[in-house]
């Protein structure tokens, strides 16, 4: 009867977080801090000037590639995409950007544009 039980568990519980393990450890290697995404530049189609975004300029911020691809995957026209379906408001990429960029300024360190918007709408 016990054994019974134990097989149970076995069957169903221990493959789930077996599944669960091995969908995190892909999902980190996918997001994790290792690699340094693209080298072409990514281009964020806008109204206001399109914005040529260069991974080489960010592998060194905090948050690996989850500071950015937690919010919209890394796949190209994503942005484009989840702005057209509603999914991510007008201008919170943009917003999430500033934040960054505003944050460490205040710090005093190396960092992009804040307030001057051709530094990111450059054509
Ligand atoms: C500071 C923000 C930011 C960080 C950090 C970041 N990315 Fe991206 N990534 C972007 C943007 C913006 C795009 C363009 C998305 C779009 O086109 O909608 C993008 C696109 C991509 C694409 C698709 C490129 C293409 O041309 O199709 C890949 C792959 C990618 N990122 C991988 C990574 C990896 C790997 C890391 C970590 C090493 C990373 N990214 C970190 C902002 C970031
Ligand atoms: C750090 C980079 C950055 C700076 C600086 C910046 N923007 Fe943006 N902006 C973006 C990104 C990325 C998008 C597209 C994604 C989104 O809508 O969040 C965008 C989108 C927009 C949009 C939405 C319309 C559209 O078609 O994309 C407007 C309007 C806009 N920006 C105006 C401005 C103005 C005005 C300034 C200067 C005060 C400015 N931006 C500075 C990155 C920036
Ligand atoms: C978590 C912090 C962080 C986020 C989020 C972030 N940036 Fe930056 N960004 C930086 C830092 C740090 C630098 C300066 C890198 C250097 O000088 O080594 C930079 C530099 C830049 C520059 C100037 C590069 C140059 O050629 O001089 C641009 C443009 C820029 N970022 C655009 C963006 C856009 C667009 C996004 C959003 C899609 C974004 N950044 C999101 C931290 C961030």
């Amino acid at each position: 009867m016990k054994k019974h039980i134990n097989e149970k568990i076995l069957g169903t519980g221990f493959w789930l977080v077996v599944f669960v393990i091995i969908l995190a450890v892909m999902t980190g290697l996918a997001l994790g801090e290792s690699g340094k995404g693209p080298d072409n530049p990514a281009v964020i189609k806008s109204s206001k000037g399109n914005i040529s975004f260069s991974h080489e300029e960010h592998v060194k911020i905090d948050g690996g590639c989850g500071a950015c691809h937690k919010m919209f995957p890394p796949k190209g026209g994503q942005i484009e995409a989840l702005k057209a379906s509603g999914k991510i408001k007008e201008k919170g990429v943009m917003n999430m950007c500033r934040d960054c960029h505003g944050k460490l300024m205040a710090a005093g360190k190396d960092t992009g544009p804040t307030a001057d918007c051709l530094g990111c709408h450059k054509k």
